[in-house]
């Protein structure tokens, strides 16, 4: 039996508590710091991600035996490689990579030579520091429009900028270096070739030797219908991925999965958790335009809609050693999840709105991303809520998740309509 915390506050950490809230080897579920969603299938504490030290007196005075850290920050800022720094919780399972393995989402210029180094596609780049800014603008001369840039470091998913005109493309790299324009996320640039085609979602569980996958998942990540306007943190998923088909698949796993856990291991990095690639179908060709370590959002509120077997096996996988053992069943049918978002997402937007409604919801799972509870439930973030629902195939289930909307409310509530459109 196992005595589970997991690190987050979102739609993701929302849906993982809700898949490991139905394992049969569950005794007690812990979210930190959680939301009023989290809260309603497991005992929500009040400790922030980055608050290590709280942290930890938690899992030793609470026996804690599985860690999972649901975002990517504090696995970048160490948090497995501090808590097995103790010989009091040597026996913990740490859901996530230690900070050298954090670094494949950490550091593009990182990641980027990783996948170098081990022949896996990816676009061509070149890496450029504060001081090599006129080498920087001389390489964008030489290649051709759409420019890509990318803040090296974390930027909470605002730092990559595509550019058709050059110089705009010049300008922007001048802010990013010389002017910090993402802090020191870019006191490093990676420049690299545009890359043309259908983005899809594909997430692994590894011991960091052997790797099981999971259902893959589109994620909408522009705020307006058709995916026009600005980037978002994702307004919606679906899966399965009707492009990924049994042919693509087999070339993700041979050219960038088997690679990638192969790489890991003969580079000494020891890794364990998840692994998401984003990847780009290029004319049938998968290539990575990026590692997270994590699991994605809102993927996850339809990931985990779709996996049948127990998550808590798959971890003890992980913990005993027996991943290779496991098997990853699957639910028959499709999963879409549709976020409601504040109006005014991703620019400024009011929190506080009161949300009703989601009692009613009897035919999909209301996911919690930023909501709080002060005597009434409250929105309290830019993306509020994510309505996934089960159905025969994804349009299916998108317009089941479109009927339960209709019941939810909040002041000024947006969403996209056309989640799945291009399907
Ligand atoms: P990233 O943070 O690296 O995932 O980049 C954010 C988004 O920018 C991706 O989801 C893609 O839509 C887009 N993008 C990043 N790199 C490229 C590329 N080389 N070619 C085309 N689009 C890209
Ligand atoms: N939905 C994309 C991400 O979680 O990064």
């Amino acid at each position: 039996m196992h005595t589970i915390l997991v690190l987050g506050s979102g739609g993701r950490e929302h849906a993982l508590a809700w898949k490991i809230a139905q394992s049969s080897t569950l005794r007690k579920l812990y979210i930190a710091p959680g939301n009023p969603g989290t809260g309603t299938i497991g005992e929500n504490v009040n400790i922030a991600v980055n608050d290590f030290k709280k942290i930890k007196e938690f899992i030793i005075e609470n026996n804690i035996d599985i860690c999972v850290v649901g975002p990517e920050d504090p696995l970048v800022n160490g948090i497995h490689d501090y808590l097995l720094n103790d010989k009091r919780i040597e026996n913990l399972t740490v859901i996530g990579p230690k900070k050298e393995g954090a670094q494949l989402e950490g550091s593009k210029d990182y990641s980027k030579e990783f996948m170098k180094r081990h022949k896996i596609p990816t676009a061509k780049y070149k890496t450029f520091s504060v001081k090599e800014l006129n080498e920087g603008l001389k390489y964008l001369e030489k290649i051709k429009a759409p420019y890509v840039l990318k803040a090296d470091g974390l930027a909470a998913g605002k730092g990559v900028l595509i550019l058709n005109d050059l110089d705009e493309a010049k300008e922007e790299l001048k802010q990013m270096l010389k002017h910090a324009k993402f802090g020191s996320a870019s006191s490093s640039v990676v420049i690299e070739e545009f890359l043309s085609g259908i983005e899809v979602s594909v997430f692994v569980i590894t011991d960091g030797k052997n790797y099981k996958i999971l259902p893959e998942a589109k994620d909408y990540k522009r705020i307006g219908e058709g995916d026009k306007g600005l980037n978002t943190g994702g307004m919606g998923a679906i899966s399965p991925v009707p492009f990924a088909n049994e042919l693509f698949m087999e070339k993700v796993k041979d050219r960038i999965i088997k690679p990638t856990v192969r790489g890991l291991h003969k580079d000494g990095i020891e890794y364990q958790g998840f692994i998401f690639f984003g990847l780009i179908n290029v004319k049938g060709e998968p290539y990575v335009i990026e590692y997270n370590v994590r699991m994605g959002d809102p993927e996850t509120e339809v990931v985990m809609l779709r996996l049948k077997s127990d998550l808590l096996d798959l971890f003890e996988g992980i913990a005993t050693n027996t991943l290779s053992e496991k098997d990853v069943l699957l639910d028959p049918r499709s999963a879409a999840a549709i976020m409601l978002v504040s109006g005014g997402y991703p620019n400024s937007y009011q929190k506080g709105k009161e949300i009703t409604g989601i009692e009613n919801v009897k035919d999909s799972i209301v996911f919690h991303s930023g909501t709080k509870f002060t005597s009434s439930l409250l929105s309290n973030g830019g993306r509020v809520l994510a309505v996934s629902s089960y159905g025969k195939d994804p349009i299916d289930a998108v317009q089941r998740s479109l009927t339960s909307i209709k019941k939810i409310n909040f002041s000024k509530m947006y969403y996209r309509k056309d989640i799945g459109f291009d399907l």
